[in-house]
């Protein structure tokens, strides 16, 4: 790994996702458990699989990816491990999965050309004849549950009574809390996993882990415990994500770098998180559906302009952007239901209001906190439409 030697950085990369610590701090009991349960498949030949869940940035890839370590270093298992770790967002379907997994053999498979059956032949084949313990962990599991491509863990489990004494586990990891009451009932019983729940961390366990990425990230002295314990009430406030701390810290150590300060203060802190909260904006308007976009830059466009805004206006604006912009328009409900969904992701807060013989109607507040968020998100939209000029005029 390359080292970046700075007046506030000595070693940038402990502080990215792709740093994997020594040690997971303040996980010993999900360590230990996960231990024990693959120790117990693998001594005794019977695999069991397992499913991990808890939110974001709780260290559950990480608990994963050193248990396996681990347990592959460990010779008094006496045991042929091969551990395969898949993303499921980079690979979802039944074929790459399989390939992937194949690679762990040595095997390379063309990117696509064969049939997902040939390459279950292959690994079947391979397992049969070399007498090992494979353990599949597949994060960020719904993605092929939500997919649809679950038929992938049938065929791994069904592996188990067609490869002699060879065994496959998996390991599943999910980071919707949510995850197990939305499984099929179908699934569930297929994988059959022992059920781990990572809690969030508190606030003593938090500090700790971020002062310990920090000793190694960062010179001595280069950032004040007070400034520390500032991100970890921060953090602890909004996601309890260890990612979000360092992603913080690491920010603000480029801003105090570039502006030539020998230390992090919390004014740098304070303006990451603002340049942070900003970027997830932006994240999640760069991927909403086209009616989406329209709706939300409308509702940008008009709360800037101080207008009051209300479901029947909104429409009416959006019909006119629809026509200008050649667009076929969504029905009056349809896009009531989009309001709606966009209240669920945070972006408006909507309030039901009486007027008379007019009848109810919905009041509609844009939450975003900062002018930057705003200013970012219209020209994100409106860079999309490239319409904002046609669009000013037939409003005005
Ligand atoms: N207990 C811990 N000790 C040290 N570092 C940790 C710990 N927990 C999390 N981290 C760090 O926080 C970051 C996020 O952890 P990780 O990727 O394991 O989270 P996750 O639960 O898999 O999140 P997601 O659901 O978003 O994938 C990583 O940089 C990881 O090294
Ligand atoms: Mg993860």
């Amino acid at each position: 790994m390359e080292r970046f030697n700075t007046r506030i950085f000595k070693y940038r990369e402990a502080l990215y996702d792709s740093y994997i610590p020594e040690k997971p701090l303040h996980r010993d009991n999900e360590v230990r458990r996960i231990m024990e349960i693959l120790k117990c498949s693998i001594i005794n030949n019977i695999p069991r699989n397992i499913l991990v869940y808890g939110k974001p940035g709780v260290g559950k890839t990480l608990v994963i990816n050193y248990v396996t370590r681990i347990i592959k270093n460990d010779e008094g298992l006496n045991r042929n491990l091969i551990c395969c770790y898949i993303n499921c967002k980079n690979l979802q379907t039944r074929y790459r999965i399989l390939a992937e997994i194949l690679k762990s053999f040595n095997i390379h498979v063309p990117v696509s050309g064969w049939s997902s059956d040939k390459l279950y032949l292959l690994l079947r084949d391979k397992l049969k004849d070399t007498n090992c313990y494979l353990i599949v962990v597949l994060d960020e599991i719904d993605e092929i549950i939500k997919k649809r491509n679950d038929s992938i863990l049938y065929t791994l489990v069904r592996l188990n009574t067609e490869i002699g004494s060879s065994r496959v586990s998996i390991i599943g990891i999910s980071n919707r809390v949510d995850f197990l009451k939305n499984i099929d009932d179908r699934i569930l019983s297929t994988i059959d996993g022992v059920k781990i729940i990572f809690h969030p961390y508190n606030l003593e366990e938090l500090r700790d882990i971020i002062y310990e990425r920090v000793k190694l990230a960062l010179n001595d002295n280069v950032i004040d415990f007070n400034v520390l314990d500032y991100v970890a009430a921060y953090v602890m406030r909004e996601s309890r994500d260890v990612r979000k701390a360092l992603n913080i810290i690491r920010l603000a150590g480029e801003l105090a770098e570039k502006e030539g300060s020998n230390k992090i203060t919390l004014d740098h802190i304070k303006r990451a998180i603002k340049h942070l909260d900003v970027k997830i904006y932006e994240e999640i308007v760069k991927d909403l559906p086209l009616h989406y976009k329209l709706i939300l830059y409308i509702l940008v466009v008009l709360s800037n302009e101080g207008r009051r805004l209300t479901t029947g206006f909104i429409y009416s604006i959006y019909e006119r952007l629809c026509s200008s912009l050649n667009i076929e328009k969504l029905s009056k409900k349809r896009i009531s239901e989009i309001i709606t969904e966009l209240e669920n992701m945070g972006f408006i807060s909507c309030k039901i209001v009486n007027r008379g013989r007019y009848g109810r109607t919905r009041e509609i507040h844009l939450n975003f906190e900062n002018l930057e968020a705003i200013k970012n998100c219209i020209n994100i939209l409106s860079g999309d439409f490239d319409e904002k000029e046609r669009y000013n005029k037939k409003t005005s």
